[in-house]
């Protein structure tokens, strides 16, 4: 906990978010209990070790009962209580949902959805992300709160309202529609240029001026897709000027570092984070174990490795998880006895410099009174209790883990436009969506025991051994240029069907598929077969493999495997292109897991990267962060059995035990090794 005596807070200045020590906190809603409450909260998150706590994120309806007459009282007291008990505050701008009177005043900034009906006050974020009425009244706020607490010592970062985008990313109505037609004319300056992004020469939908033009609101066939790609593109936008709307307000009256939270996760893509992650002071993240997907601890890993890629490889906070169950699945299934502690030290072993959870206390009313906290409604006679005081120990002795850089030579090209646009309606396949085949590439790497970062279209890839690019549909000429670049310098990729196939208007690249990477590949497409539900295909090399197939001939390419049934027969599936310097592999189809993982083995020998798939068999999962002074080995065993490792000397943090030459990691724990630098030219 970093303290700021009344004589230095004028010296601070806006900065980068670097906490001391591992930072440990939560989402805390004191309105919701009386003071006497309050009391007991700090002395019980004192005992713990928490600190900091995310506070005021929906506060506005308490600090403004009416237009205009701000109230601080309730939020001066929590806030100097916690301050005198030492514990920090990362503060909300309280702006995530507007009161009832405002809605009531103006229910003109009610969100509509594309079918054209209101989504209505009663539950939260019940405004449109485009109004500036919504804006002007939430600014306001913003300036009240920030000139206010500003200066407070014991506020350690902003918050800025809450999620933006969980609920209402997507506005339809009138207002939105005036902004979008707005944001069309900055980007395409004339009618004819949209229409000619668009497309409209197809069914009759030519337009005569920006007038005519509408969020693409519900339809009776399918709509046009690049309309929908703009509009996704237009609402992200907007959510990041309203982003950096409050974070300019606070600028002016703060010094304090200021974010907001990610939702990194698998089920909300409104947002291009990429865009976003330079305009925050630190990178936060919400993560929630989603049962609903077929590995829920997989996406759990990629979304702190994608966290960590938005953060460019720096530390990032994890602001919100819950100690066991949520409360908005279909079954909010309870966590396994050292499963919060496992995923927590996932999270820090992938980048993260702080363990935040949603929430401190358990609600009582309201539609997150089943949602758990880390103190449950048994209060501290319950093993959740126990398991959050343990935490707060085993992150306390990590603490020089802290401002450590994770240890990855492999490199995925990530995309929210790809994602945004590959998932579109009237693909050759629905079974074809951007995030599983991520998530296919991913658990092949994850398999082979190879430890991946994140970079975004365009990013420099000189620093990689071997770059991942699964399903790459829509892509840039400038962003494919930069692969083929990277390639020809001595890299090394592999890219995955559907990839290359459109520009940035989502308009077919001719010539054979896959377009902007054919060259590049040494093969080319003449069509897609994509398979039906269920059927699976077998290649000559053994590899089994389903979802998709392609009839493709290898220009310059090696045929590494060909189809040994169905339609594509003898045709290839998997190709290498010795190109220039480099290496770039093409695959044609959805490899089963073990062959695609045997696959990303040969690319990665071929790279000369390490991989330790024989580690991850025996289900330990090891990842690397670097420090000037040592390598911290995090080992994560998610084997039923006991799983031994061999690394050292070294001391293993969590115990304090000095490990020889091998350690034994229990089934289901965490041991992270400290193994001191021995060379002094170290990458960090
Ligand atoms: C989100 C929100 C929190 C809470 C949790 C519940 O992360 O930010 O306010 O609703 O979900 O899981």
């Amino acid at each position: 906990m970093t303290n700021i005596s009344t004589g230095e807070r004028s010296a601070r200045v806006s900065t980068r978010y670097h906490p001391a020590v591992i930072d440990f906190g939560c989402d805390y809603n004191p309105e919701q209990w009386s003071p006497e409450v309050w009391l007991e909260d700090v002395a019980l998150m004192r005992e713990i070790g928490i600190t900091v706590v995310a506070i005021n994120i929906f506060g506005w309806a308490l600090l403004e009962q009416k237009p205009g007459v701000f109230d601080f009282s309730q939020l001066d007291s929590v806030i100097e209580l916690l301050h005198a008990n030492g514990i920090g505050v990362n503060l909300g701008t309280g702006t995530s949902s507007p009161p009832p009177w405002l809605t009531t005043l103006h229910p003109e900034i009610l969100p509509v959805a594309d079918d054209g009906t209101t989504r209505w006050p009663g539950g939260r974020q019940a405004w449109c992300p485009s109004s500036p009425v919504f804006r002007e009244y939430a600014l306001r706020l913003v300036r009240e709160v920030g000139s206010r607490y500003g200066s407070h010592p014991a506020v350690r970062l902003w918050h800025v309202s809450n999620e933006l985008g969980c609920h209402n990313a997507l506005c339809y109505c009138d207002v939105s529609a005036a902004a979008f037609r707005e944001w069309l004319r900055a980007r395409y300056r004339t009618i004819d240029a949209v229409n000619a992004a668009w497309g409209t020469t197809f069914w009759s939908q030519r337009y005569s001026s920006f007038s005519e033009v509408l969020p693409p609101r519900l339809t009776l066939s399918t709509p046009n897709p690049t309309q929908v790609l703009d509009f996704d593109r237009f609402s992200s936008d907007e959510m990041l000027s309203y982003y950096l709307a409050e974070r300019d307000e606070l600028r002016g009256v703060t010094g304090v570092p200021i974010t907001t939270n990610f939702m990194v996760t698998a089920h909300i893509k409104t947002q291009d984070y990429w865009s976003f992650a330079p305009e925050v002071d630190v990178v936060a993240n919400d993560h929630y174990v989603d049962h609903r997907l077929a590995d829920p601890l997989l996406e759990l890993s990629f979304s702190a490795d994608l966290t960590r890629g938005l953060a460019g490889g720096e530390p990032w906070l994890l602001m919100e998880q819950a100690t066991g169950a949520v409360n908005w699945q279909p079954r909010n299934l309870a966590k396994a006895p050292g499963a919060m502690m496992r995923d927590s030290l996932i999270h820090l072993a992938r980048g993260a410099d702080g363990i935040s959870f949603f929430q401190w206390r358990a609600s009582v009313q309201g539609s997150e009174k089943f949602h758990s906290a880390m103190l449950p409604h048994a209060g501290i006679h319950s093993t959740t209790w126990r398991e959050v005081t343990e935490l707060g120990k085993a992150l306390g002795s990590l603490s020089e883990v802290t401002g450590s850089r994770v240890v990855a030579e492999v490199a995925m090209i990530f995309s929210w436009e790809a994602w945004w646009a590959c998932d579109l309606d009237s693909r050759p396949s629905e079974e074809v969506r951007y995030l599983d085949q991520a998530h296919r590439a991913y658990r092949a790497l994850h398999e082979s025991g190879i430890t991946v970062d994140f970079v975004a279209p365009g990013a420099d890839l000189s620093g990689y051994s071997l770059v991942v690019i699964p399903s790459l549909y829509l892509v840039r000429d400038e962003d494919a240029a930069v692969v083929e670049s990277y390639v020809a310098g001595g890299g090394h990729v592999v890219v995955t069907y559907f990839s290359g196939i459109v520009d940035e208007d989502d308009r077919v690249r001719l010539g054979g598929y896959p377009g902007a990477f054919r060259r590049l590949l040494g093969i080319s497409t003449d069509e897609f077969f994509p398979l039906a539900e269920g059927e699976t295909l077998v290649l000559d090399d053994g590899s089994g493999a389903g979802i998709w197939s392609e009839r493709t001939t290898a220009t310059t390419a090696e045929v590494i495997a060909a189809y040994a049934s169905g339609t594509l027969h003898g045709r290839p599936a998997i190709a290498r292109n010795a190109y220039q310097r480099g290496v770039a592999w093409y695959v044609g189809t959805s490899l089963d897991a073990t062959s695609f993982a045997n696959l990303l083995q040969r690319a990665a020998a071929d790279a000369s990267v390490p991989t330790t798939p024989l580690v991850a068999a025996a289900g330990l999962e090891v990842v690397t962060r670097r420090s000037a002074d040592a390598d911290f080995v995090f080992l994560i065993n998610h084997a039923e059995h006991p799983v031994g490792y061999f690394g050292g000397p070294a001391t293993e943090l969590l115990t304090g035990a000095p490990v020889e030459s091998e350690i034994e990691v229990p089934s289901g724990a965490v041991r992270v090794l400290r193994i001191p630098a021995t060379s002094t030219d170290r990458q960090i």
